[in-house]
């Protein structure tokens, strides 16, 4: 992160620059949203805020950065789920999640769409279950990397299918779904703010989406329930953080921010379009994000490891 310290004391926050890191590549999922809600929060707070993606390791590098980053506010951590599953994927995290951030709130929780190249055999989600059982060792899942939300996606697919797949991982889904368009990976698990335009315009074959009901967007894609996967249930809820130690007084303003963000008529919009929507304002506040934070982290250490998946 870029928090250099000069910014001053709480009082006069917000008088610099504000970096948003985002974990994963830009032009995915992570930035798309990051980048929504920039510009209202920066609005809001009086102040410019700059995107910047950092990244690696299924988005454990971006967030380390920020854990360690000045605590002035200036340095502003976009995450998802994966902040809720890294502890149970990496045996030497550098950050804990509960201890090394203040929470700001929770921004939305997306759903997630099982996607392949236009000429995958597969036609429908039960052919697809079929398909890769029976050519378990030629079948190329993508992903944005271990603790990557299409990951966990792509663990829970594989561990109800009962299949290993080889999963070809990227720096996000942004990429990942660039080579989906041109053919040169099978498959992906991914969130609808990204894969929306491509499934609309026809580049890729929508097999499901991962919500109990229908995505309103995408009303054709069937759910994984109505297509005989009923366990294959996740949207990738977001929230924004900054490093332990933040004084309050920034957290709340940064809350506040959010909070005018999500009310904003153009982020609602663009998040319908997207199959998402803001969270409640109750959400987007630091006690609620913290609430789910706590419970995501056992929810999903228990899953990870009935799944059979140790951390490496
Ligand atoms: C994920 O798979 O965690 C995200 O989609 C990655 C991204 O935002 O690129």
């Amino acid at each position: 992160g870029a928090g250099t310290g000069s910014g001053g004391n709480a009082s006069n926050y917000p008088n610099q620059n504000i970096t948003f890191v985002v974990p994963f590549s830009a032009g995915g999922p992570t930035d798309t949203v990051t980048r929504m809600i920039a510009e209202p929060m920066g609005k809001k707070l009086g102040a410019q805020i700059v995107v910047q993606n950092v990244e690696g390791a299924g988005g454990t590098v971006g967030a380390g950065e920020v854990a360690r980053a000045d605590p002035d506010g200036y340095t502003v951590l976009m995450h998802h789920i994966g902040m809720s599953t890294a502890p149970a994927l990496y045996a030497n995290l550098d950050y804990k999640p509960l201890e090394d951030f203040e929470m700001i709130g929770l921004v939305t929780e997306v759903p997630m769409t099982v996607v392949a190249r236009k000429d995958f055999p597969p036609a429908t989600f039960q052919d697809l279950v079929a398909y890769v059982k029976a050519n378990a060792d030629k079948v190329t899942l993508a992903n944005a990397g271990i603790g990557a939300a299409s990951h966990l996606c792509g663990l829970l697919f594989q561990s109800a299918a009962g299949v290993k797949l080889q999963e070809v991982p990227y720096q996000g889904t942004g990429p990942a779904l660039t080579d989906l368009v041109g053919g040169q990976v099978d498959f992906m698990c991914d969130q609808t703010t990204n894969t929306s335009g491509q499934i609309t315009a026809g580049k890729v074959k929508a097999y499901a989406v991962t919500t109990p009901e229908r995505v309103k967007s995408l009303p054709d894609v069937p759910t994984t329930t109505e297509s005989g996967m009923p366990n294959l249930q996740v949207s990738v809820w977001h929230g924004l953080y900054v490093p332990k130690g933040t004084p309050q007084e920034v957290v709340q303003k940064l809350s506040e921010a959010l909070k005018v963000a999500l009310a904003d008529q153009a982020v609602i919009d663009q998040m319908a379009k997207l199959g998402t929507a803001p969270v409640p304002a109750t959400d987007a506040t630091p006690e609620a994000h913290r609430a789910h934070l706590d419970e995501q982290l056992k929810t999903w250490a228990k899953i990870i490891s009935d799944a059979g998946v140790k951390a490496s």
